[in-house]
């Protein structure tokens, strides 16, 4: 396995702690509006709730995004053409990427992951579903320029980035990261990427709080994971999963509710919290049409295609890494 980013591998101290992990808690529990970065959720147990969300009656967007993959699958063949080098930012969905590699023929498939036992897994799956396709994985943090393996340096190559995960990143990042993958890729290449839509707020409410608590379970899990792994005292049953609509972001946010004023500590650092105060844990951004074309064209993306659900729920947009241009 290459590491051509200089990728930051898992670094712990004498006593066993994720410095990083740390670091991330202890700042974040410190500001104003208190903050823990989103990839901290995903230990064993929050990577298999996150698995049971995608299949709850309420979360629409994974059954969205299947169903336009597997009903326009002629159309991508005719928009992409055989013969590319797909580049999946993530290790790749079981289901997804089989779809898509089955609609449009191509030539190598790329997958990039910071998470080298899940990228491994995946592509020994996807390799033995696809005999004969090249199947080169890359250990990498794709949020900056990536060095692709000199197999593919040659073949066009299409971007996949499924999942609304550029919804999770608020537009500065989201934006930098679109900047990345062009570099990436290069002029010329293509990509398929995923954004959830604007919709009834109930149902968006509902898709990150569901009936069963699954997504609650979750959100509550980092909890624990701060408990475990940070030497932690907060009182878990103190808190309330909460799903907010911010309608000035277009963005579902998902928060941790004091119930009661709270005091607990954290390797060693104390923190309080006053009755209703919360942790910052996720943003879902949502999508209209043009947000979604003006967010690309920032990244320097311009729109091709665009497709939808039967519902309407959710988006797959075309986009082509134009030559750069100083013209209006
Ligand atoms: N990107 C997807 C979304 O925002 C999946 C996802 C990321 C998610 N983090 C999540 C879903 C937290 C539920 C809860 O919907």
């Amino acid at each position: 396995m290459t590491n051509p980013t200089g990728l930051k591998l898992v670094e712990r101290d004498a006593s066993g702690v994720d410095t990083a992990f740390r670091a991330d808690v202890l700042a974040g529990l410190a500001e104003a509006q208190k903050a823990i970065p989103a990839r901290w959720f995903y230990d064993d147990a929050g990577s298999q709730l996150f698995e049971d969300i995608t299949r709850l009656p309420e979360y629409y967007p994974t059954r969205a995004e299947t169903e336009i993959l597997r009903e326009r699958a002629d159309e991508f063949a005719e928009l992409i053409g055989p013969g590319r080098a797909v580049v999946e930012f993530g290790s790749g969905s079981s289901v997804k990427t089989p779809l898509l590699l089955s609609a449009i023929k191509p030539s190598a498939y790329v997958p990039l992951d910071i998470a080298g036992d899940f990228l491994r897994a995946s592509s020994a799956a996807l390799a033995e579903k696809f005999p004969g396709l090249p199947v080169h994985p890359v250990e990498a943090d794709f949020m900056r320029r990536v060095e692709l393996p000199g197999e593919i340096a040659d073949l066009p190559k299409l971007g996949f980035f499924p999942g609304s995960t550029i919804g999770n990143m608020v537009a500065r990042t989201a934006t930098d990261l679109l900047r990345s993958m062009r570099e990436t890729l290069g002029v010329g290449a293509l990509l398929l990427i995923g954004m959830d839509l604007i919709k009834d707020e109930a149902v968006l409410k509902a898709a990150y709080d569901d009936a069963a608590g699954v997504t609650a379970k979750f959100n509550l899990n980092l909890l624990h994971r701060i408990n475990r792994e940070l030497g932690g005292n907060i009182p878990v049953d103190a808190f309330a999963h909460e799903a907010r609509w911010n309608d000035t972001y277009a963005r579902i946010e998902m928060h941790l509710v004091a119930k009661s004023d709270v005091r607990f500590s954290v390797s060693g650092q104390s923190f309080a919290m006053a009755e209703g105060e919360s942790i910052h844990t996720e943003n879902s951004h949502k999508f209209t049409r043009r947000t979604a074309y003006t967010l690309l064209a920032a990244g320097g993306w311009e729109p091709r295609a665009r497709w939808t659900d039967s519902e309407q729920r959710f988006s797959l947009l075309l986009a082509e890494a134009r030559p750069p241009r100083s013209a209006p």
